[in-house]
């Protein structure tokens, strides 16, 4: 039985990715380490019982004594380290708290995993990795037609997310770089998929829509993002995991870019299409509600992966395009509108208020 410790396992991707790994393979064994932040819910895993392969731990991976403690009661052997604050509207208004999670919380857990896993001799336990998730929001903003984001492309953050996922990612190469410990950074695209927070954008749009609210569209809509089915991205993890070379990069992307605005449309489209004849929600559902605002601060333009290198080098390629994936997430949230309830809580209206009441209307 192989164990892993998994950071932010009941958030959008990190749960994915707990169900991915349960279906995928018999013999592993998950401690799954959430704060339950407000982006942390454990109904996301309500499916997965505690027991022998199982065991969820509330704490915060910036707390020494906990996670020292969790890697001298379990044989951890693999690291896959998702817990971050993740919203780039949030962390405009708050950058702190990305700064103490993404970085100071990264921090921790390479130090812990580092005395657990280091020899006598200064090398490291067989077999232990440490995969750090991050984003392609570190490279910055593409500008020309054509140019992608490679694993050699300079940082270029904007935002106080990116720029504290970037010091974290920093700091895993520091620990690969200076002591040689087995770790790999993964960068992905935006990806899409159940259990996202309806705070970004494709499930905020089928919220907003089912509730016959405007569809603030930032600037003029015309941004770009490429879109990855999150369970192609929690494959592509597990890949990186097993067979992936030690202390390399690796970009996850689906080739798959997309202007904000069409997103949108799609998913106007796509719910008239779902939503039955008789569902008196149905009519309100027209490009009418769509409503540009403000732009975010220092909007980045356009974000494109090259993933070349996790093709060529572990034969990863995203399995689910996007009209299937867009497909099956808005059944999801369609058939799951008690989960949606349950996560509007007075939280999620409080920073909607404080988000979108002071944009100004374009
Ligand atoms: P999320 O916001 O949905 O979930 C984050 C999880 O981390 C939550 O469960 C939260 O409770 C937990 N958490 C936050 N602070 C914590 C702390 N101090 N201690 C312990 N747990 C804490 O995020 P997500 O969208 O699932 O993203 C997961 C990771 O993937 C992040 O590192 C993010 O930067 C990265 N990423 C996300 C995307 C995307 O499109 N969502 C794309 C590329 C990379
Ligand atoms: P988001 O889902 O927040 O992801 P990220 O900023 O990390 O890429 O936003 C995706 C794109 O959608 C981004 O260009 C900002 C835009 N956007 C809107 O136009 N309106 C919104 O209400 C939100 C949340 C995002």
């Amino acid at each position: 039985m192989i164990t892993y410790l998994v950071t932010g396992g009941a958030g959008f991707i990190g749960s994915n990715y707990i169900h991915y790994m349960f279906r995928e393979h018999k013999d592993i064994r998950i401690v799954n380490l959430d704060a339950l932040t407000y982006a942390g819910n454990l109904d996301n895993l309500s499916d997965i019982g505690q027991g022998d392969s199982y065991r969820f731990v509330k704490g915060d991976i910036c707390d020494r004594e906990l996670v020292e403690s969790i890697f001298r009661d379990e044989d951890i052997r693999y690291v896959i380290h998702f817990a971050a604050e993740s919203h780039v509207d949030r962390s405009i208004a708050d950058p702190d708290t990305f700064v103490r999670t993404n970085v100071l919380g990264t921090m921790n857990l390479l130090h812990c995993a580092y005395d657990a896993w280091v020899q006598p001799d200064g090398t490291f336990s067989e077999g232990c990795r440490f995969i750090h998730v991050s984003t392609d929001e570190v490279y910055g903003s593409l500008t020309g037609e054509g140019t992608y984001f490679y694993e050699d492309t300079p940082y270029d953050p904007h935002s106080p997310y990116s720029a504290s996922k970037a010091g974290s990612d920093l700091l895993v190469k520091s620990f690969i770089d200076t002591y040689g410990f087995p770790a790999n950074i993964t960068n992905c695209s935006n990806n899409y998929g159940p259990y996202q927070f309806p705070e970004k954008l494709i499930p905020l749009m089928i919220q907003n829509a089912l509730s016959g609210k405007a569809l603030p569209v930032y600037g003029d809509g015309l941004n770009v993002r490429d879109w990855l089915y999150v369970e192609d991205h929690a494959r592509g993890i597990d890949m990186v995991c097993q067979r992936g070379r030690l202390g390399e990069k690796y970009n996850i992307g689906g080739h798959n870019e997309r202007q904000n605005i069409k997103i949108v449309e799609t998913i106007i489209d796509l719910l008239r299409e779902m939503l039955p004849e008789e569902d008196p929600r149905r009519a309100g559902v027209t490009r009418d509600l769509i409503t540009y605002v403000e732009d975010r601060k220092g909007h980045d333009r356009r974000y494109a992966i090259a993933p070349d290198k996790i093709k060529s080098e572990l034969g990863w390629e995203p399995l689910t395009n996007f009209e299937d994936g867009i497909r099956k997430t808005i059944r999801w949230y369609l058939d799951n509108e008690k989960w949606l309830e349950g996560v509007i809580s007075g939280e999620y209206l409080r920073f909607y208020e404080q988000n979108y009441s002071g944009r100004e209307k374009l």
